[in-house]
């Protein structure tokens, strides 16, 4: 049985890719500092599977003990979700991010090559293609950053890339996840944001359960299909199985390779928030805001290239996004804190 070290496993995303790795046999171990999680994380995880994998409560930036699990535990792969992720977070607090985000990464390649480990997942983010000359958007797109937060990705996908140049054992798959949304289908397992939400989905469940008064959206002037911005959201589960997925290919000593995740689809803000509409079964409301400083009318994938070469394809809809999504918050009002 393989064993897959998870960074950030208590997360949102990595929470859901736990679920898939055992499900499809591997031997699961955590490490996460719980900055932006839950220990209740691990119960969930029990109850959807019946296992409870290890976990590490360990900061990634403390390289004694991110080694010690090295010492400990005998690994095949990582997957590296770990990272703080809220772009305007990370233009207050530049340096936060670049420390964070940078050194646990650092340490963490550092000790896959004491440790002879040669198969890294990088979590990486549409964010590095910035504004794109067109959609969709392909992996030899240009890659450019407008923020702290997503210039720690385009930098540790060019450390990555630099690495595995004179490497050649090492293998590393950079992802590069469009809008995750949804949530685990058995209302156990979502996303549990800390204060105010500032993704789209969190932001209007949180209405529809009556935290928050309206859904702002956020410009109805962008040169879309009804003026609000265009995503290309994908259910958590479907990118969950994309990282089961490029594990078998990481293991055939595929060197680097980066792919889009997402679906190929774009929706707008009014769509997706007539769709959460149909799930919740009543209205939600919404005013029009002013643009958001930093955000782009329209982004979304073209996802060929992870379809041909690893077999991904996302099967979730929309509504179905919409409905797990609600499902959770309805049956989690205050998210994993009970
Ligand atoms: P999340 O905040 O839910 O999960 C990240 C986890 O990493 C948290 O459990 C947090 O406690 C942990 N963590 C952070 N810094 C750590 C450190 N130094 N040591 C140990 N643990 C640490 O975020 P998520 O939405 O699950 O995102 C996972 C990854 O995917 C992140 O790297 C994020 O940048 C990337 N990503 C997310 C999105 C998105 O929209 N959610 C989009 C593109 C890329
Ligand atoms: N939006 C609103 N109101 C809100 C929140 C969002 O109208 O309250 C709109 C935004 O203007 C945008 C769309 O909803 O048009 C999606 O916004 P999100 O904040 O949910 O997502 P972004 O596309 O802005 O960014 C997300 C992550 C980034 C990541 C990027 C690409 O937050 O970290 O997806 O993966 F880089």
């Amino acid at each position: 049985m393989k064993r897959i070290l998870v960074t950030g496993g208590m997360g949102y995303i990595g929470s859901h890719t736990v679920v898939d790795l055992i499900e499809n046999n591997y031997e699961v171990i955590i490490v996460d500092n719980l900055s932006n999680s839950s220990k209740e994380v691990l119960n969930r995880i029990n109850k959807i599977t019946n296992h409870t994998p290890k976990f590490y409560e360990v900061d990634l930036c403390n390289y004694n003990d991110l080694e010690n699990i090295f010492k400990e535990e005998k690994i095949d792969a990582v997957i590296h979700f770990a990272g703080l992720k809220a772009v305007g977070e990370s233009v207050a607090k530049p340096l936060m991010y670049y420390q964070n985000n940078l050194i646990s990464t650092l340490n963490l390649i550092d000790l896959m090559e004491k440790y002879d480990v040669n198969n890294l997942v990088f979590s990486s983010s549409a964010t590095v293609y910035g504004d794109p000359v067109s959609v969709p958007i392909y992996e030899n797109f240009d890659l450019h950053v407008t923020n702290p937060y997503g210039r720690t990705k385009l930098m540790i996908e060019d450390i990555l890339r630099d690495y595995t140049n004179v490497h050649p054992k090492f293998n590393a798959a950079l992802l590069r996840y469009f809008n995750p949304i949804g949530a685990h289908k058995s209302g156990l397992m979502g996303e549990d944001p800390n204060g105010i939400p500032n993704n789209l989905m969190p932001y209007i469940t949180q209405v529809a359960i009556g935290k928050r008064e309206f859904l702002g959206v956020f410009g109805n002037d962008y040169n879309t299909v009804d003026g609000t911005g265009v995503r290309d959201y994908i259910h958590v589960c479907d990118l969950a199985h994309g990282h089961v997925l490029v594990l078998d290919k990481l293991f055939t000593n595929s060197g680097l390779v980066t792919y889009n995740l997402g679906t190929g689809n774009g929706y707008s803000v009014l769509q997706v928030h007539a769709a959460m509409e149909r799930a919740c079964g009543f209205k939600i409301p919404y005013k029009i805001l002013p643009r958001r400083d930093g955000d782009i009318a329209t982004c979304y994938a073209n996802c060929d290239k992870a379809e041909k070469e690893i077999g991904f394809k996302a099967q979730y809809t929309l509504d179905d996004m919409c409905r797990d999504s609600w499902n959770w918050q309805k049956n989690n009002p205050n998210g994993y804190k009970g």
